[in-house]
């Protein structure tokens, strides 16, 4: 017996990354997972593996800020497995960030349409879905930045405060509809976004991730994963409007 044994599960930007670990932890833990990506070579490779361990997964394609395609891709995920039990909104970019003095409009609207209206239009069809068969869990992908500041990153670290405002107001909405909404705030994990960063700072990024993290160490993609899974499963039953750091201590200092 599996925690997420009979459910569906949809996670956006599961083609690599966190994304790709939670979708694969997920059909681990027995759920048939839709795999969501504007990647299509990478989203398929995550159904491949998946496959390959013996689950039950299909992959859309979606770019999170497009209202149209967030509705069809629910409504895909429905139309395959016949519901929508579990949902991550995971897909996000970290832009290319600049002291608000010289941060661009551009970059702004860039982050905020993924990281932040993505987040929104994934709510509003998913938990229409689950309004009409009687419940469901969302988990959004928020950030340590999403509960901290950060010099530099004026765009990320709003979209990713926003991403709290959505879970709570959502979870209160639906506080008595059995559809649990919850944030996880990842510390700095070891994915391909994370690697670009430690390759364009000539690895300087690595050593602050290490350095800032009270663990000293860069968290593994599963680590989120696990937590994810956890919080979409019934074991999580009274847990809603939460913002979770998974961050070795980062949150603590
Ligand atoms: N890695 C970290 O240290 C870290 C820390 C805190 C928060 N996060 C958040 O976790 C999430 C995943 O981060 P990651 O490090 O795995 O990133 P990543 O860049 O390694 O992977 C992101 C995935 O999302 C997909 N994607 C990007 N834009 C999309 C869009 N518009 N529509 C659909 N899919 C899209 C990409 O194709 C990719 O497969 C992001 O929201 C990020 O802000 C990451």
């Amino acid at each position: 017996m599996h925690e997420l044994d009979g459910k569906v599960a949809l996670v956006t930007g599961a083609g690599m990354g966190l994304g790709q670990a939670c979708a694969l932890t997920m059909a681990e833990q027995g759920a048939r997972v839709m795999v969501a990506d504007l990647n299509d070579e990478a989203g398929q490779e995550t159904v491949n593996t998946i496959e390959q361990r013996g689950g039950t997964a299909s992959f859309v394609r979606v770019d999170v800020a497009d209202a149209t395609a967030v509705e069809t891709m629910v409504k895909h995920t429905v139309d395959t497995y016949g519901r929508l039990d579990s949902a991550v909104n995971n897909a996000g970019i970290v832009g290319d960030g600049a002291p608000v003095a010289n941060e661009s409009e551009s970059n702004w609207d860039l982050v905020m349409s993924i990281n932040l209206k993505g987040v929104f239009l994934c709510c509003k069809y998913q938990v229409r879905q689950m309004l009409e068969q009687g419940g469901g869990a969302i988990v959004n992908m928020s950030s340590v930045m999403g509960l901290n500041g950060n010099a530099g990153g004026v765009s990320y670290a709003a979209s990713k405060h926003g991403v709290i405002g959505i879970t709570k107001c959502v979870a209160l909405e639906n506080a008595q509809t059995s559809i649990r909404v919850n944030a996880i705030c990842p510390g700095i994990m070891k994915t391909p976004l994370v690697d670009g960063l430690i390759s364009r700072s000539g690895g300087a990024f690595a050593d602050y991730a290490i350095t800032s993290t009270p663990m000293a160490r860069i968290g593994e993609p599963e680590e989120v994963a696990r937590t994810a899974a956890w919080l979409c499963s019934d074991a999580a039953s009274y847990i809603t409007g939460t913002a979770l750091p998974v961050d070795g201590g980062f949150n603590a200092q």
